[in-house]
């Protein structure tokens, strides 16, 4: 069994399809979700599916081990961005090269990078004028947004569409995609 954590700090949709898509998988099973906000959706999305969360604390995290012995402690092989705020440090990097994976909601590497984030996104792919934005699903390395590339999916940015319209749109692909692209790379 591939044992895989997700990180996530929202609402979490993507963390409960990716949950779902595994649920009684022959090779891979979600068996933890990190989470920094004590509030986060994705805890309850956790708590129904009877998954072990940890909930993680900005020191430790950043200038600690980066919580790499409670990782290694629940034996997992992968980790899975899915809305995931803060940057990776590179005590998680060095432990887990190659095998941190985020999705970004638009066609990197435009825009991306610190602060660029949920609607703050989409907002800025309506102020470029883009007739096109899409998601993204890449490595995580030392940089915000940078990793190699693994998947893209593009969709249209309409005359009159708001951050939320876009959003909207964005989510389904992530939906669609997501989960799909991580079997691919794990169970390869
Ligand atoms: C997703 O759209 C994801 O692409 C984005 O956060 C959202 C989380 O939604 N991630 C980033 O913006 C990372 N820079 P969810 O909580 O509903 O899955």
């Amino acid at each position: 069994m591939k044992r895989i954590a997700i990180f996530a700090s929202g609402t979490g949709t993507n963390a409960a399809r990716i949950i779902e898509h595994f649920t009684d998988h022959s090779t891979v099973q979600v068996a933890l979700v990190v989470c920094n906000k004590p509030k986060a959706g994705v805890l309850s999305i956790a708590a129904a599916h009877h998954i072990d969360t940890l909930l993680i604390e900005r020191e430790q995290f950043l200038n600690g081990d980066g919580y790499v012995t409670a990782l290694r402690q629940r034996n997992i092989d992968w980790i899975i961005l899915a809305g995931f705020l803060w940057k990776i440090p590179d005590s998680l990097l060095r432990h887990y090269k190659g095998h941190i994976v985020n999705i970004h909601p638009a066609l990197l590497p435009d825009f991306g990078g610190k602060g660029m984030y949920g609607n703050y996104v989409h907002e800025a792919v309506l102020a470029a004028k883009v007739n096109e934005s899409g998601i993204t699903i890449h490595y995580v390395d030392e940089e915000y947004d940078h990793g190699a590339t693994i998947f893209q999916a593009r969709c249209p940015v309409l005359a009159n569409d708001t951050a939320n319209t876009l959003a909207t749109r964005i989510h389904t692909l992530e939906h669609q995609h997501y989960s799909r692209v991580i079997e691919e790379l794990i169970c390869r």
